[in-house]
Order: structure tokens, then sequence, then C-alpha cells
């Protein structure tokens, strides 16, 4: 059994009522029950949200002692903390996927959210395409790991 961790970062507990014109109504809950039915025979996805970035920073150290493939939603900690590009790294470093996703496109909008200090370590990034991109995600997690076998 694939574990994906989806891992959300400050404020998104807040996803259905916060800025529903940047983020839309879709609650975290909403998202963890559609990845749960669309994880495939062999995969299951746990869903978390902290604002706390020592709390982030440890489930990505699990995240690689445990070989479990994320999807991270950083947040606005994307825009600045060093410390999560490097929790990000030892992930990666492994050569588990780590694929960064945004419900909003970030260089549509505040300039400070044209940088990201995790997208130069993840293995991809998905942005803009609201929360059907933590779907999309996911199916390609699962495709790259039936090339792997
Ligand atoms: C976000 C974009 C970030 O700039 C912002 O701070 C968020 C959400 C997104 O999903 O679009 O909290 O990561």
């Amino acid at each position: 059994m694939t574990r994906v961790l989806v891992l959300n970062g400050p404020n998104l507990q807040r996803l259905g009522s916060r800025q529903p014109d940047v983020y839309g109504t879709t609650t975290l809950g909403d998202v963890a029950a559609g990845l749960a039915a669309a994880a495939p025979d062999g995969f299951e996805v746990e869903l978390r949200q902290t604002d706390d970035e020592a709390t982030l920073i440890g489930w990505l150290h699990e995240a690689a002692d445990t070989a479990s493939p994320v999807i991270l939603n950083p947040a606005a900690f994307t825009h600045y903390s060093y410390a999560l590009h490097d929790a990000v790294l030892i992930v990666t470093e492994t050569g588990l996927p780590l694929i960064e996703v945004h419900i909003s496109n970030p260089q549509a909008r505040d300039e400070f959210r044209h940088v990201s200090v995790v997208s130069p370590v993840a293995t991809g990034v998905i942005a803009g395409l609201g929360t059907d991109g933590y779907g999309l995600a996911l199916e390609w997690i699962v495709r790259r790991a039936g090339r792997a076998r």
C-alpha cells in the first residue's frame, strides 16, 4: 500500500469561506473526500493541514522516512520559508515525488507571491487549476508509480 501525504499549510483550513473569488467554495474536507474516492487500489491518501511551520517540516521528514509521495500546498510559506525548502529537498533527494500545488495562480497575483522557494526542489508544480490541482497531482503520482514498477 502506498500512502500519499497531502500536506497543507497555513489558512487552508478556511478553504470554502476564505476569498471564494480566489480559492472557490470547495472545502478541504471536500478535497479529502474527492482524493479518497479517486485513489486506486494500492493507494491511500492522508490529508493534513497545519498553520505551524515546524509541524509541516516534521510531516515532510515523516514522508521521507516512510517513503510516502507528497502533494504539498505550502500556502504562504511557499514564498519565504527556506526551512521548508530544505525539508522538501530531504524528501525529493530520496527520489520520492513531491508535487507543489497551488489552488490559485500565484504568478497572476501580488508580486510577493511570484517567488516560490519550494519550486526549485519540488518534482513539479500545478497552479491555477483550482482544487482540481490536488486530484491531478495524485493522478500523476499514480502514473509515475506504474512506470517505476
Ligand atoms: C496558495 C497561494 C499562496 O500565495 C497563498 O498564500 C495561499 C494559498 C494557493 O493555493 O493558491 O495560502 O498556496
